[in-house]
């Protein structure tokens, strides 16, 4: 078990499912957060709901940050280990098919950028200013006005859709992989994953940023 867990593929399979758990939160993230446009205290009432259930809350914070640890992690080893043997006479290129594309390729240049947005942003939202509001009689934190205020900043909103985009890329890329990895797809599959996974990166991504557009161009302040 240990072996296979060392092993390059046994690895392939840990990024694939810590993966996984952060698509699952992205798209669940951007879905709740789509409560932005549609009223304040509905958006602010739904966070209220979150940060209510301690036990759902610790429990979800708690297998996000391992799964974090565990992909970067595992992406750093992976990384060394292919760098150590692209310097060995084995190193082959590929070409045709199998050749890599540039999004392959700066996976790692995605993902570090993805970690510092990851990182900002909770300094800015989770651990940001703290408002209060009342939403039926409950006072409960001012989250809409916070977003409100960040995306007023063009500086701010220019940096979201430079991490967004990238975002977009280290889904769609990773989530065709992850089934590769597991290794039940036939060939023809492979076209209708990639597709799948376009698919799914562009919904999370376009959601992602019609929040800060809907905030910097429509509402004002
Ligand atoms: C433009 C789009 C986004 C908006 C408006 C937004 C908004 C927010 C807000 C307001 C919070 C604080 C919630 C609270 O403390 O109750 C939050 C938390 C969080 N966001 Fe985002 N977010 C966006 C995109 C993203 C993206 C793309 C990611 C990941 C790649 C992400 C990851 C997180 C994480 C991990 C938390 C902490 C969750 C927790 O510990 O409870 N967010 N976000």
């Amino acid at each position: 078990m240990f072996d296979f867990v060392k092993s390059t593929v046994g690895r392939k399979y840990i990024m694939g499912i810590s993966g996984l758990v952060w698509m699952g939160f992205v798209l669940s993230h951007m879905a709740g957060n789509m409560l932005i446009l549609v009223s304040p205290d509905l958006y602010n009432a739904y966070g209220h709901a979150i940060v209510s259930n301690k036990p759902l809350l610790y429990g979800a914070e708690s297998v996000l940050v391992l799964a974090l640890i565990v992909h970067v992690t595992t992406a750093i080893s992976l990384t060394i280990e292919n760098r150590k043997a692209k310097g060995s006479r084995y190193a082959v290129s590929a070409s045709g098919e199998k050749a890599s594309t540039l999004a392959s390729r700066t996976m790692g240049m995605q993902g570090s950028v993805v970690l510092a947005f990851i990182i900002l942003h909770l300094a800015t939202f989770k651990y940001g200013t703290h408002y209060d509001t009342v939403v039926n009689g409950v006072q409960m934190r001012d989250l809409h006005r916070l977003i409100g205020e960040v995306f007023q900043q063009p500086g701010y909103v220019l940096w979201y859709v430079v991490a967004l985009i990238l975002l977009m890329f280290h889904l769609s890329h990773g989530a065709s992989s992850i089934f590769q990895s597991f290794g039940f797809l036939e060939r023809k599959m492979q076209k209708g994953l990639r597709k799948f996974a376009w698919t799914y990166a562009i919904i999370v991504v376009a959601g992602f940023l019609s929040q800060p557009a809907y905030v910097y161009l429509l509402r004002g302040k």
